[in-house]
């Protein structure tokens, strides 16, 4: 019986219920039915919560920081690291880190990597979020060959943001990312750096993937629209412990999961200060208690955790998606000791340039196959992608607004465009919530809803793609190629 897996199988489908945009929840809970596990599925129940500490990903260090510029050398290898106890999972990792090294960089200074595969299969290493010239984004098409090596030039001009890296070589990104080739790339600037957020050891990348893995052999188990994938991991370790100060962090949350969607709350419903998403600062801080994270996405939140006493321990909730056992808490949070704070958020993070008035438009229909056939395949406006084609020509200097929706009834998706920071106009004809009102490089869009975004294309020419975040989705097909001439 291929139909009702297959559905569920190919993106995270709900079980039909009509849903429209915003109300995100029925998926969500419709999603969670235990009767659609794979019977020989993992034990990920049984994985052992908040038995290791939240591993803090080490910051790469540069060969040489010459001439103003920061060279690395970044290698893709396979490395096999202890990730379930007792059990050696082999990987495809950058520098032989799980997940990849974080670089930090700097607006202004640019930051050459020097990237060596010593994997046996293509990469692409592409800087999501970067404002890029063609030849250095890492496009599906401009793959490195096994044994091949070549330089890599981040210009840095764009404002601060948490980027990442990750790879995208055409049909293969999906299962690379999966196998481990993602990392963060911070960009800093003097606007930011000016702000009195916390800083220093209490800024913190929170990398939240999910994984399938052979129980027995400790091995990932990777297939296409694999609806098993149900051990979280956390900056590569499964459910962790996070030991903090009571004070305030910056906590950088980022899904580098290829399809799963998460909702992010605190067992105790407290708090949090939504501060950024994927293209830097907010211009002001909103707080909330639920942060929603489609893979690729990001989100900064400031908690302070001095509103705890020291002892208290506080899991981080992940109501979204998949069976609660297994997949409704990320991680603890345990407040050990005091510290001092001289941090705070203030009332305005940043302003954004004003958009200028669109000199174009145009509407992008995201589907996928989800009538239950064998092999889906996913389009962009009705085309399953193809590299030699270019799908929509962008006058350069244009300021476009793009209307993006979702055709699946059951399939959620989201839309993600190389080379810009994106503005969300609208979600289904009304304002966006605040936690959309910063840079976008990403948008969710549950079935049925419509986006409308403002991009504006005056930094490079060339090709880039675009396309849904769910990297199965992109292998099979909803990627499409825009130039701008
Ligand atoms: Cu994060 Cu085209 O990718
Ligand atoms: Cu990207
Ligand atoms: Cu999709």
């Amino acid at each position: 019986m291929v139909t009702r897996r297959r559905v569920l199988g190919t993106g995270l489908a709900a079980t039909g219920v009509g849903l429209t945009g915003g109300s995100l929840l029925p998926v969500l809970h419709a999603a969670a039915q235990p009767a659609e596990r794979p019977a020989a599925g993992p034990a990920a129940a049984a994985v052992p919560r908040f038995a290791t500490a939240m591993p803090r990903v080490p910051v790469l260090k540069p060969d040489s920081t010459m001439g103003g510029v920061d060279l690395y050398t970044v290698t893709m290898r396979t490395a096999s690291k202890e990730i379930l106890p007792g059990l050696r999972t082999e990987l495809r990792t950058f520098n032989g880190q799980f997940p990849g090294p974080t670089i930090k960089a700097r607006r202004g200074r640019p930051v050459v990597v020097r990237q060596i595969n010593s994997l046996d299969v293509d990469t692409s290493v592409h800087l999501h979020g970067g404002e890029l010239p063609p030849e250095y984004d890492g496009a599906p098409m401009d793959t490195l060959a096994p044994g091949g090596r070549r330089l890599c030039v981040y210009p840095n001009t764009q404002a601060h943001a948490s980027l990442w890296y990750h790879d995208h070589a055409h049909h293969l990104e999906s299962e690379n990312v999966y196998r481990g080739l993602h990392g963060s790339y911070l960009l800093t600037d003097e606007a930011e750096e000016a702000l009195p957020l916390p800083k220093g050891e209490y800024d913190v990348v929170i990398g939240i993937r999910d994984a399938h893995f052979d129980t027995g052999t400790g091995q990932l188990v990777y297939q296409m629209g694999d609806r098993a994938r149900n051990t979280l991991l956390v900056n590569g370790a499964p459910y962790p412990y996070f030991q903090v100060a009571a004070r305030s962090y910056r906590l950088r949350l980022a899904n580098h999961s290829n399809m799963r969607f998460v909702e992010l709350r605190l067992a105790d419903d407290g708090d949090m200060v939504q501060i950024g998403s994927d293209g830097g600062l907010l211009e002001r801080p909103h707080t909330t208690k639920s942060v929603h994270l489609s893979s690729g996405e990001r989100v900064d939140v400031v908690i302070d955790f001095s509103r705890y006493p020291v002892g208290t321990q506080i899991v981080l909730k992940n109501t979204g998606y998949g069976p609660v056992e297994e997949i409704g808490e990320v991680l603890r949070f345990d407040v050990v000791r005091t510290a001092s704070d001289a941090s705070s958020v203030p009332s305005v993070l940043r302003t954004l340039p004003r958009l200028p008035a669109p000199t174009a438009e145009r509407a992008i229909v995201l589907r996928m196959d989800e009538d239950g056939r064998p092999d889906p395949q996913g389009y962009m406006d009705e085309k399953v992608y193809d590299p030699g084609r270019v799908d929509a020509r962008v006058r350069f200097g244009a300021s476009e607004i793009w209307t993006v929706t979702n055709a699946n009834k059951l399939v959620p998706h989201n839309f993600h465009m190389h080379l810009v920071q994106f503005r969300v106009l609208e979600r289904n004809g009304a304002a966006p919530g605040p936690a959309e009102q910063g840079l976008k490089d990403t948008v969710v869009l549950m079935p049925g809803d419509t986006v409308r975004l403002q991009a504006t294309f005056d930094r490079y020419q060339g090709e880039y793609v675009y396309h849904c975040h769910m990297l199965d989705h992109s292998a099979m097909g909803m990627m499409a190629t825009m130039k701008i001439v």
